[in-house]
């Protein structure tokens, strides 16, 4: 028995407020170079079937700072790209570590991957999904605003991405309105938005979702394995990029997020992610803090379970 975190309804609104808190204890400690070490004697397997930079540094650091240490298996170099059964990779990772992080395509994979390890799973990122990014980013506009319930956030762009669907997920249970601007065919499918119904508002026009935001949101628009229609995407979303005019409209301290990596000059222009409303680099350093308090999370009521599995079995009968 074990608690995964593979998208953002993996946490009640309750454990998403005290992993908050726990991020931002985490934040002062590193701050003040204490030592936490929550994690000692503990293993994360982090396994990647796409690039990275900021999940994997900080996935790594910090499980060294909790204590504990991190393994790096890049499928591409492991007996998974010769064609070993993902349950047979799931068993065996399961039995050597305490916490699994995994990247990979489609959201069934890390769903198989799960249902075969004996240690709990986070997700960092899928084609459906990047919720530690949006945990870290939610996190960012509390640390600027207070507070993320009731801001207005406006996505721009190709909002059908992995981190569209994860802010859709996020709207109802952190209570934000979330305006998400893109042209046709790239907007979350029916069964994305029905997952916070009141709270999520498709547009064409990115001047709608922008005006008195507090928050301008875009992503890359050709995301990892997409990379054969980049140039369709590239004419497609021509007009949705995030630049001095759209930022005007919105309210005059709105910051704007992106998870990079960016290109400069597609979906937002230099002076925006280099300019004073960017809170980019704010947003990276957040993945640390953020995934220190996840990973000791799903670590801590994973051994509860562990511990309380046998009372469960015996009650059950
Ligand atoms: N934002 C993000 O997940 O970055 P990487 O792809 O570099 O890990
Ligand atoms: N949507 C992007 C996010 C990168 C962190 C991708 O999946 O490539």
């Amino acid at each position: 028995m074990k608690r995964d975190f593979l998208n953002l309804f993996d946490l009640s609104s309750d454990e998403h407020k005290a992993l908050f808190h726990r991020a931002r204890t985490l934040k002062e400690a590193r701050k003040q170079r204490r030592v936490v070490n929550t994690m000692a004697g503990r293993t994360l397997i982090m396994i990647f079937e796409k690039a990275s930079t900021r999940t994997r540094l900080s996935f790594e650091a910090a499980m060294a700072q909790l204590g504990g240490h991190a393994i790096d298996l890049s499928a591409a170099n492991s007996q998974m790209a010769r064609g070993e059964p993902l349950a047979d990779t799931a068993r065996v990772a399961g039995r050597y570590c305490d916490v699994v992080m995994m990247r990979t395509f489609g959201d069934e994979r890390i769903a198989e991957f799960a249902k075969h390890c004996e240690a709990p799973v986070i997700n960092g990122l899928t084609d459906g999904g990047h919720p530690v990014q949006i945990l870290t980013d939610l996190f960012t506009i509390e640390e600027r605003f207070g507070t993320v319930a009731g801001k207005t956030l406006a996505f721009i762009g190709d909002t059908a991405s992995n981190m569209g669907r994860s802010f859709t997920e996020g709207a109802k249970l952190f209570d934000y309105q979330l305006k998400l601007a893109s042209p046709k065919g790239y907007h979350p499918a029916d069964d994305v938005v029905k997952l916070a119904p009141g709270h999520v508002h498709l547009v064409s026009d990115p001047r709608e979702a922008a005006k008195d935001a507090d928050v301008i949101i875009t992503d890359v628009w050709t995301s990892m394995g997409q990379e054969a229609e980049s140039k369709k995407r590239l004419a497609d979303l021509a007009g949705y990029q995030v630049d001095a005019a759209l930022m005007k409209l919105a309210k005059k301290d709105a910051i704007f997020l992106h998870c990079l990596p960016a290109h400069r000059g597609e979906e937002v222009m230099g002076d925006i992610i280099d300019g004073p409303q960017s809170a980019v680099w704010d947003e990276a350093e957040n993945r640390l803090h953020v995934q220190k308090a996840l990973i000791e999370t799903v670590v801590q009521a994973s051994d509860r379970l562990r511990e309380m599995g046998p009372a469960l079995k015996a009650a059950r009968g």
